[in-house]
């Protein structure tokens, strides 16, 4: 074998090595970034304004940015509409008071417990706080 053969050789493997190092490098920190975001989480603030609560009082709840709010006592709560089989978006039925999932056929009552499958678990509760005089519902970035 000739040097320059070898020299080209040797500039191929190096140049080889270093994709599959960066290559490696590149998965390892977007798996990591992955995890990241798993552990920590986004979030989201929906503000509730008065009108919109006042609202939610006259029509025992409603509807925005895919959560459901209606008043509790003197504080509003709130859960995802999300469906929690497969996450089609439900829609409140107005006959029951709860929520009807359109995929599958889910049911869901007033307080987001399932009645009727194929969906297993309940609507997902949505944390809704007082800051300063606004209320504020906290959502998953991804709620749907
Ligand atoms: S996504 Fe709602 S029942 Fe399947």
């Amino acid at each position: 074998m000739d040097r320059a053969s070898r020299f080209c050789r040797r500039t191929f493997l190096g140049d080889a090595w270093r994709t599959v190092a960066w290559g490696a490098a590149g998965v390892v920190t977007l798996g990591l970034a992955g995890m990241l975001r798993h552990v920590v989480g986004r979030t989201i603030d929906i503000p509730l304004p008065a009108d919109l609560l006042e609202r939610a009082g006259r029509q025992d709840g409603v509807q925005v940015d895919g959560i459901f709010v209606r008043w509790s006592g003197d504080t509003p709560t709130a859960f995802s509409l999300r469906c929690t089989h497969l996450g089609c978006r439900t829609r409140p039925d107005p006959a029951s008071g709860g929520f009807a999932c359109p995929c599958h056929g889910s049911r869901f009552d007033r307080e987001g417990a399932v009645i009727r499958g194929p969906a297993e678990a309940p609507l997902a509760r949505v944390p809704v706080r007082l800051e300063g005089a606004r209320w504020i519902a906290t959502v998953e970035a991804d709620h749907g």
